[in-house]
Protein backbone atom coordinates (compact mmCIF):
# COMPACT_ATOMS: atom_id res chain seq x y z
CA UNK A 1 0.00 0.00 0.00
CA UNK A 2 2.80 2.43 0.66
CA UNK A 3 4.37 1.98 -2.49
CA UNK A 4 0.83 2.11 -4.75
CA UNK A 5 0.21 5.41 -2.60
CA UNK A 6 3.61 6.95 -3.25
CA UNK A 7 3.09 6.30 -6.88
CA UNK A 8 -0.11 8.09 -6.81
CA UNK A 9 2.20 10.95 -5.82
CA UNK A 10 4.12 10.41 -8.46
CA UNK A 11 6.91 8.70 -6.06
CA UNK A 12 8.46 5.42 -8.11
CA UNK A 13 10.29 2.72 -5.72
CA UNK A 14 13.85 3.54 -5.66
CA UNK A 15 14.97 0.14 -5.83
CA UNK A 16 14.27 -3.49 -7.75
CA UNK A 17 10.42 -5.10 -6.93
CA UNK A 18 12.05 -8.78 -8.27
CA UNK A 19 15.22 -10.09 -7.59
CA UNK A 20 16.54 -10.96 -11.17
CA UNK A 21 16.52 -6.52 -11.62
CA UNK A 22 18.20 -6.61 -7.91
CA UNK A 23 20.48 -9.09 -9.11
CA UNK A 24 21.43 -6.92 -12.39
CA UNK A 25 21.51 -3.73 -10.92
CA UNK A 26 24.07 -5.26 -8.35
CA UNK A 27 26.12 -7.16 -10.61
CA UNK A 28 26.58 -3.82 -12.03
CA UNK A 29 27.11 -1.86 -8.82
CA UNK A 30 29.65 -3.73 -6.97
CA UNK A 31 33.41 -4.05 -8.10
CA UNK A 32 34.09 -7.23 -10.56
CA UNK A 33 35.96 -9.35 -7.69
CA UNK A 34 33.23 -8.69 -5.05
CA UNK A 35 30.80 -9.59 -7.36
CA UNK A 36 32.01 -12.76 -8.47
CA UNK A 37 32.61 -13.83 -4.92
CA UNK A 38 28.94 -12.82 -4.06
CA UNK A 39 27.18 -14.45 -6.62
CA UNK A 40 29.25 -17.32 -7.28
CA UNK A 41 29.07 -20.54 -6.62
CA UNK A 42 30.90 -24.07 -6.71
CA UNK A 43 31.34 -25.94 -10.21
CA UNK A 44 29.06 -25.11 -12.83
CA UNK A 45 26.69 -23.26 -10.30
CA UNK A 46 24.09 -26.07 -11.08
CA UNK A 47 23.34 -26.58 -7.75
CA UNK A 48 23.17 -22.98 -6.99
CA UNK A 49 20.02 -23.11 -9.81
CA UNK A 50 18.91 -25.96 -8.49
CA UNK A 51 18.28 -24.28 -5.05
CA UNK A 52 15.95 -21.75 -6.64
CA UNK A 53 14.53 -23.89 -9.21
CA UNK A 54 13.42 -26.74 -6.45
CA UNK A 55 10.45 -24.12 -5.07
CA UNK A 56 8.93 -23.80 -8.50
CA UNK A 57 7.97 -27.38 -7.54
CA UNK A 58 6.44 -26.65 -4.74
CA UNK A 59 2.65 -24.78 -4.68
CA UNK A 60 -0.03 -23.20 -1.90
CA UNK A 61 -3.51 -24.58 -2.40
CA UNK A 62 -5.59 -21.34 -1.95
CA UNK A 63 -8.73 -21.29 0.93
CA UNK A 64 -11.46 -19.20 0.57
CA UNK A 65 -13.61 -17.99 3.50
CA UNK A 66 -11.13 -17.87 6.06
CA UNK A 67 -10.93 -14.43 7.08
CA UNK A 68 -7.35 -13.95 7.24
CA UNK A 69 -7.71 -10.48 7.85
CA UNK A 70 -4.72 -10.71 10.44
CA UNK A 71 -1.83 -12.47 9.95
CA UNK A 72 0.37 -13.98 13.04
CA UNK A 73 3.92 -14.36 11.61
CA UNK A 74 5.78 -14.56 14.86
CA UNK A 75 8.23 -17.67 15.71
CA UNK A 76 10.13 -18.90 18.49
CA UNK A 77 13.41 -19.86 17.73
CA UNK A 78 15.08 -21.74 20.41
CA UNK A 79 13.82 -19.61 22.98
CA UNK A 80 14.14 -16.32 20.77
CA UNK A 81 11.01 -14.51 19.97
CA UNK A 82 11.35 -13.35 16.71
CA UNK A 83 8.86 -10.92 15.03
CA UNK A 84 8.64 -12.88 11.77
CA UNK A 85 10.03 -15.87 10.21
CA UNK A 86 13.15 -13.87 8.45
CA UNK A 87 16.62 -14.03 9.38
CA UNK A 88 19.61 -12.58 7.49
CA UNK A 89 21.67 -15.75 6.83
CA UNK A 90 25.92 -15.45 7.79
CA UNK A 91 27.92 -13.65 5.08
CA UNK A 92 31.31 -13.35 5.83
CA UNK A 93 32.35 -10.97 2.68
CA UNK A 94 28.79 -8.50 3.14
CA UNK A 95 31.36 -5.48 4.91
CA UNK A 96 32.57 -5.61 1.04
CA UNK A 97 29.41 -5.23 -0.38
CA UNK A 98 29.04 -1.92 1.73
CA UNK A 99 30.65 1.28 -0.07
CA UNK A 100 32.26 2.14 2.68
CA UNK A 101 33.25 -1.66 3.24
CA UNK A 102 31.80 -1.12 6.70
CA UNK A 103 28.62 -3.70 4.88
CA UNK A 104 28.48 -5.55 8.94
CA UNK A 105 27.47 -2.55 10.59
CA UNK A 106 25.18 -1.52 7.83
CA UNK A 107 23.55 -5.02 7.72
CA UNK A 108 23.28 -4.72 11.81
CA UNK A 109 21.37 -1.37 11.44
CA UNK A 110 18.78 -3.15 9.31
CA UNK A 111 18.51 -5.62 11.50
CA UNK A 112 17.50 -3.25 13.99
CA UNK A 113 15.23 -1.24 11.53
CA UNK A 114 13.51 -4.81 10.03
CA UNK A 115 13.62 -6.63 13.48
CA UNK A 116 15.08 -9.31 11.36
CA UNK A 117 18.23 -10.60 12.83
CA UNK A 118 21.59 -10.83 11.60
CA UNK A 119 23.64 -14.01 11.69
CA UNK A 120 26.98 -11.95 12.26
CA UNK A 121 29.78 -14.17 10.16
CA UNK A 122 32.68 -15.55 12.13
CA UNK A 123 34.77 -13.15 8.83
CA UNK A 124 33.73 -8.98 9.37
CA UNK A 125 35.59 -6.37 8.27
CA UNK A 126 33.93 -4.94 12.08
CA UNK A 127 34.47 -7.17 15.24
CA UNK A 128 31.56 -8.90 16.36
CA UNK A 129 30.97 -6.26 19.08
CA UNK A 130 30.59 -3.43 16.89
CA UNK A 131 28.22 -4.79 15.24
CA UNK A 132 26.85 -6.31 17.98
CA UNK A 133 26.39 -2.68 19.23
CA UNK A 134 24.08 -1.66 16.36
CA UNK A 135 21.52 -4.43 16.54
CA UNK A 136 19.06 -2.40 18.73
CA UNK A 137 16.45 -4.56 20.15
CA UNK A 138 16.88 -6.85 17.88
CA UNK A 139 18.43 -10.51 18.99
CA UNK A 140 21.69 -11.25 17.27
CA UNK A 141 23.09 -14.29 16.16
CA UNK A 142 26.82 -15.24 15.91
CA UNK A 143 28.20 -17.61 13.19
CA UNK A 144 31.60 -19.59 14.11
CA UNK A 145 34.04 -20.81 11.77
CA UNK A 146 35.59 -23.32 14.31
CA UNK A 147 39.24 -22.90 14.61
CA UNK A 148 41.51 -25.74 15.54
CA UNK A 149 42.97 -23.84 18.00
CA UNK A 150 40.36 -24.47 20.83
CA UNK A 151 41.00 -21.81 23.05
CA UNK A 152 40.72 -19.22 20.37
CA UNK A 153 37.11 -20.85 19.11
CA UNK A 154 36.45 -20.26 22.96
CA UNK A 155 37.59 -16.65 23.09
CA UNK A 156 35.59 -16.05 20.29
CA UNK A 157 32.14 -17.60 21.82
CA UNK A 158 32.59 -15.78 25.19
CA UNK A 159 33.31 -12.73 23.36
CA UNK A 160 30.07 -13.31 21.46
CA UNK A 161 28.50 -14.32 24.52
CA UNK A 162 29.99 -10.81 26.37
CA UNK A 163 28.51 -8.72 23.28
CA UNK A 164 25.58 -10.29 23.90
CA UNK A 165 24.68 -12.61 21.10
CA UNK A 166 21.32 -14.11 21.59
CA UNK A 167 22.76 -17.74 20.10
CA UNK A 168 25.91 -19.49 18.23
CA UNK A 169 25.68 -20.93 14.56
CA UNK A 170 28.37 -23.43 14.02
CA UNK A 171 28.69 -23.59 10.13
CA UNK A 172 30.54 -27.67 9.09
CA UNK A 173 30.24 -27.36 5.32
CA UNK A 174 32.86 -25.00 4.91
CA UNK A 175 35.95 -26.21 7.03
CA UNK A 176 37.54 -26.22 3.02
CA UNK A 177 36.82 -23.81 0.76
CA UNK A 178 34.69 -25.18 -2.53
CA UNK A 179 35.88 -25.62 -6.13
CA UNK A 180 34.20 -21.93 -7.26
CA UNK A 181 35.55 -21.45 -10.87
CA UNK A 182 34.58 -17.62 -10.45
CA UNK A 183 37.45 -16.63 -8.07
CA UNK A 184 39.54 -19.26 -9.44
CA UNK A 185 39.85 -17.60 -12.92
CA UNK A 186 40.77 -14.21 -10.86
CA UNK A 187 42.59 -15.82 -8.07
CA UNK A 188 40.63 -14.00 -5.97
CA UNK A 189 39.84 -14.47 -2.34
CA UNK A 190 39.07 -11.80 -0.24
CA UNK A 191 40.00 -13.37 3.21
CA UNK A 192 43.66 -13.73 1.81
CA UNK A 193 43.96 -10.17 0.91
CA UNK A 194 43.32 -9.65 4.85
CA UNK A 195 39.71 -8.63 4.28
CA UNK A 196 37.26 -9.55 7.23
CA UNK A 197 39.53 -10.95 9.78
CA UNK A 198 38.95 -8.06 12.17
CA UNK A 199 37.47 -10.89 14.89
CA UNK A 200 40.75 -12.69 14.44
CA UNK A 201 43.12 -9.80 14.28
CA UNK A 202 41.31 -8.05 17.43
CA UNK A 203 41.43 -11.17 19.51
CA UNK A 204 43.71 -11.77 22.61
CA UNK A 205 44.10 -15.70 22.17
CA UNK A 206 44.76 -15.01 18.13
CA UNK A 207 47.23 -12.38 18.61
CA UNK A 208 49.37 -13.79 21.48
CA UNK A 209 50.31 -16.63 18.41
CA UNK A 210 51.62 -13.65 16.25
CA UNK A 211 55.60 -12.36 16.53
CA UNK A 212 54.76 -9.42 15.38
CA UNK A 213 51.15 -7.47 15.91
CA UNK A 214 48.69 -7.79 12.89
CA UNK A 215 48.85 -4.06 12.44
CA UNK A 216 53.19 -4.05 12.39
CA UNK A 217 52.78 -7.34 9.61
CA UNK A 218 49.67 -7.90 8.17
CA UNK A 219 51.03 -10.57 5.73
CA UNK A 220 52.00 -12.34 8.80
CA UNK A 221 48.36 -12.70 10.38
CA UNK A 222 46.67 -13.79 7.36
CA UNK A 223 49.32 -16.68 6.92
CA UNK A 224 48.65 -17.22 11.01
CA UNK A 225 45.07 -17.36 9.93
CA UNK A 226 44.66 -19.46 6.95
CA UNK A 227 46.47 -22.32 9.25
CA UNK A 228 43.65 -22.48 11.25
CA UNK A 229 41.65 -23.83 9.39
CA UNK A 230 40.87 -26.85 7.05
CA UNK A 231 40.63 -29.33 10.52
CA UNK A 232 36.94 -31.02 10.08
CA UNK A 233 34.90 -30.69 13.32
CA UNK A 234 33.51 -34.29 13.49
CA UNK A 235 30.96 -35.60 15.93
CA UNK A 236 33.41 -36.46 18.94
CA UNK A 237 33.95 -32.64 18.97
CA UNK A 238 30.49 -32.02 19.81
CA UNK A 239 30.59 -32.40 23.28
CA UNK A 240 33.25 -29.94 23.35
CA UNK A 241 31.32 -27.24 21.65
CA UNK A 242 28.60 -27.67 23.70
CA UNK A 243 30.63 -27.41 26.06
CA UNK A 244 31.46 -24.06 25.58
CA UNK A 245 28.48 -22.10 25.96
CA UNK A 246 24.84 -22.39 27.72
CA UNK A 247 23.14 -20.11 24.60
CA UNK A 248 21.21 -22.58 22.08
CA UNK A 249 23.60 -24.12 19.28
CA UNK A 250 22.81 -24.34 15.77
CA UNK A 251 24.67 -26.75 13.54
CA UNK A 252 24.68 -25.04 9.82
CA UNK A 253 25.30 -27.09 6.86
CA UNK A 254 22.99 -30.25 7.99
CA UNK A 255 20.99 -31.65 5.07
CA UNK A 256 21.04 -35.75 6.01
CA UNK A 257 18.14 -37.14 8.36
CA UNK A 258 21.31 -39.13 10.15
CA UNK A 259 22.90 -35.69 11.02
CA UNK A 260 19.80 -34.38 12.21
CA UNK A 261 19.73 -37.54 14.86
CA UNK A 262 23.39 -37.22 15.92
CA UNK A 263 22.81 -33.39 16.46
CA UNK A 264 19.90 -34.21 18.31
CA UNK A 265 21.79 -36.60 20.34
CA UNK A 266 24.78 -34.22 20.88
CA UNK A 267 22.20 -32.30 22.72
CA UNK A 268 22.27 -28.72 20.07
CA UNK A 269 19.24 -26.81 20.09
CA UNK A 270 18.74 -26.53 16.44
CA UNK A 271 19.80 -27.54 13.17
CA UNK A 272 20.28 -25.09 10.18
CA UNK A 273 19.29 -26.75 6.50
CA UNK A 274 21.68 -25.23 4.13
CA UNK A 275 23.73 -26.31 0.94
CA UNK A 276 25.75 -22.66 1.64
CA UNK A 277 23.84 -21.25 -1.35
CA UNK A 278 25.22 -23.73 -3.79
CA UNK A 279 28.99 -22.42 -3.16
CA UNK A 280 30.79 -25.32 -1.19
CA UNK A 281 29.46 -28.81 -3.19
CA UNK A 282 28.13 -28.87 -6.98
CA UNK A 283 26.11 -31.48 -8.51
CA UNK A 284 24.12 -31.83 -5.29
CA UNK A 285 20.81 -31.78 -3.72
CA UNK A 286 18.65 -28.30 -3.73
CA UNK A 287 18.75 -27.80 -0.26
CA UNK A 288 14.68 -27.41 -0.56
CA UNK A 289 14.80 -31.09 -1.43
CA UNK A 290 16.34 -32.39 1.98
CA UNK A 291 14.09 -29.95 3.93
CA UNK A 292 10.86 -32.60 4.40
CA UNK A 293 13.24 -35.56 5.20
CA UNK A 294 15.54 -33.13 8.06
CA UNK A 295 12.18 -31.45 9.80
CA UNK A 296 10.97 -35.03 9.99
CA UNK A 297 14.26 -36.39 11.80
CA UNK A 298 14.19 -33.00 13.57
CA UNK A 299 11.34 -34.26 16.00
CA UNK A 300 10.36 -30.98 16.95
CA UNK A 301 14.27 -29.61 17.04
CA UNK A 302 14.03 -26.15 15.63
CA UNK A 303 15.04 -26.31 12.14
CA UNK A 304 16.42 -23.05 9.51
CA UNK A 305 16.59 -23.22 6.51
CA UNK A 306 18.39 -21.65 3.72
CA UNK A 307 20.06 -21.86 0.17
CA UNK A 308 17.77 -20.33 -2.65
CA UNK A 309 14.98 -17.94 -1.25
CA UNK A 310 14.53 -15.75 -3.38
CA UNK A 311 10.90 -14.24 -2.60
CA UNK A 312 8.02 -13.90 0.01
CA UNK A 313 6.49 -17.23 -1.66
CA UNK A 314 10.09 -19.14 -0.78
CA UNK A 315 9.61 -17.87 2.36
CA UNK A 316 6.66 -19.19 2.74
CA UNK A 317 7.28 -22.42 0.48
CA UNK A 318 10.16 -23.33 3.11
CA UNK A 319 7.74 -22.50 6.35
CA UNK A 320 5.02 -25.15 4.96
CA UNK A 321 7.80 -27.74 4.69
CA UNK A 322 8.09 -27.11 8.12
CA UNK A 323 11.39 -24.55 8.91
CA UNK A 324 10.66 -22.71 12.24
CA UNK A 325 12.44 -19.84 10.26
CA UNK A 326 14.18 -18.95 7.06
CA UNK A 327 17.31 -16.82 5.95
CA UNK A 328 18.07 -15.28 3.19
CA UNK A 329 22.01 -14.58 1.42
CA UNK A 330 22.45 -13.08 -1.50
CA UNK A 331 19.10 -11.12 -1.50
CA UNK A 332 20.07 -8.53 1.63
CA UNK A 333 23.97 -8.80 0.08
CA UNK A 334 22.45 -7.28 -3.13
CA UNK A 335 20.14 -4.76 -1.34
CA UNK A 336 23.17 -3.12 0.33
CA UNK A 337 25.17 -3.32 -2.36
CA UNK A 338 22.66 -0.69 -4.03
CA UNK A 339 21.33 1.79 -1.05
CA UNK A 340 23.22 0.20 2.35
CA UNK A 341 21.14 -0.11 4.95
CA UNK A 342 17.81 0.86 3.44
CA UNK A 343 18.72 -1.43 0.02
CA UNK A 344 18.62 -4.45 3.07
CA UNK A 345 15.50 -2.70 4.88
CA UNK A 346 13.80 -2.78 1.19
CA UNK A 347 14.61 -6.59 0.41
CA UNK A 348 13.67 -7.64 3.87
CA UNK A 349 10.43 -5.65 3.90
CA UNK A 350 9.33 -6.39 0.30
CA UNK A 351 10.01 -10.83 1.43
CA UNK A 352 8.18 -10.09 4.82
CA UNK A 353 5.38 -8.14 2.35
CA UNK A 354 4.80 -10.89 -0.32
CA UNK A 355 4.62 -13.08 2.64
CA UNK A 356 2.13 -11.50 4.76
CA UNK A 357 0.20 -11.22 1.53
CA UNK A 358 0.33 -14.41 0.04
CA UNK A 359 -1.07 -15.72 3.84
CA UNK A 360 -4.15 -12.87 3.18
CA UNK A 361 -4.45 -13.95 -0.33
CA UNK A 362 -4.40 -17.88 -0.07
CA UNK A 363 -6.49 -18.37 3.42
CA UNK A 364 -3.19 -19.35 5.75
CA UNK A 365 -3.82 -17.07 8.73
CA UNK A 366 -1.09 -18.46 10.95
CA UNK A 367 2.60 -20.54 10.37
CA UNK A 368 0.80 -23.44 11.92
CA UNK A 369 -2.27 -23.22 9.53
CA UNK A 370 0.82 -23.59 6.41
CA UNK A 371 1.70 -27.08 7.91
CA UNK A 372 -1.77 -28.28 7.95
CA UNK A 373 -2.09 -31.59 5.54
CA UNK A 374 -3.18 -30.34 1.73
CA UNK A 375 -1.88 -26.67 2.26
CA UNK A 376 1.04 -27.48 -0.02
CA UNK A 377 1.33 -29.87 -3.15
CA UNK A 378 4.55 -31.04 -4.79
CA UNK A 379 3.88 -30.14 -8.93
C1 LIG B 1 28.01 -17.04 2.47
N1 LIG B 1 27.62 -18.00 3.40
C2 LIG B 1 28.29 -18.08 4.62
N2 LIG B 1 27.86 -18.96 5.56
C3 LIG B 1 28.45 -19.01 6.77
O1 LIG B 1 28.04 -19.80 7.60
N3 LIG B 1 29.49 -18.17 7.05
C4 LIG B 1 29.99 -17.27 6.16
O2 LIG B 1 30.92 -16.53 6.44
C5 LIG B 1 29.39 -17.25 4.87
N4 LIG B 1 29.87 -16.42 3.90
C6 LIG B 1 29.17 -16.28 2.72
C7 LIG B 1 29.60 -15.34 1.78
C8 LIG B 1 28.83 -15.12 0.64
C9 LIG B 1 29.30 -14.10 -0.34
C10 LIG B 1 27.64 -15.84 0.42
C11 LIG B 1 26.77 -15.56 -0.77
C12 LIG B 1 27.26 -16.79 1.32
C13 LIG B 1 26.43 -18.84 3.15
C14 LIG B 1 25.18 -18.14 3.63
O3 LIG B 1 25.13 -18.09 5.03
C15 LIG B 1 23.91 -18.88 3.18
O4 LIG B 1 23.99 -20.23 3.52
C16 LIG B 1 23.65 -18.74 1.68
O5 LIG B 1 24.01 -17.48 1.19
C17 LIG B 1 22.18 -19.00 1.41
O6 LIG B 1 21.93 -19.06 0.07
P1 LIG B 1 21.38 -17.83 -0.82
O7 LIG B 1 20.24 -17.18 -0.06
O8 LIG B 1 22.53 -16.91 -1.03
O9 LIG B 1 20.96 -18.54 -2.03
Amino acid sequence: NEIYLNGLFGTLPKLPMTFAELERRAGAALPPSVWSYVAGGAGDEHTQRANSEAFTRWGLVPRMMVGATHRDLGVDLCGIGLPTPLLMAPIGVIGLCAQDGHGDLATARAAARTGVPMIASSLSVDPLEKVAAEFGDTPGLFQLYTPTDRALAESLVHRAEAAGYQGVVVTLDTWVTGWRPRDLATANFPQLRGHCLANYTSDPVFRARLAKTPEEDPQAAVLEWTGLFGNPLTWDDLPWLRSLTDLPILLKGICHPEDVRRARDGGVDGVYCSNHGGRQANGGLAALDALPDVVAAADGLPVVFDSGVRSGADVIKALALGATAVAVGRPYAYGLALDGTDGIVHVLRSLLAEADLLMAVDGYPALADLRAEGALRRL
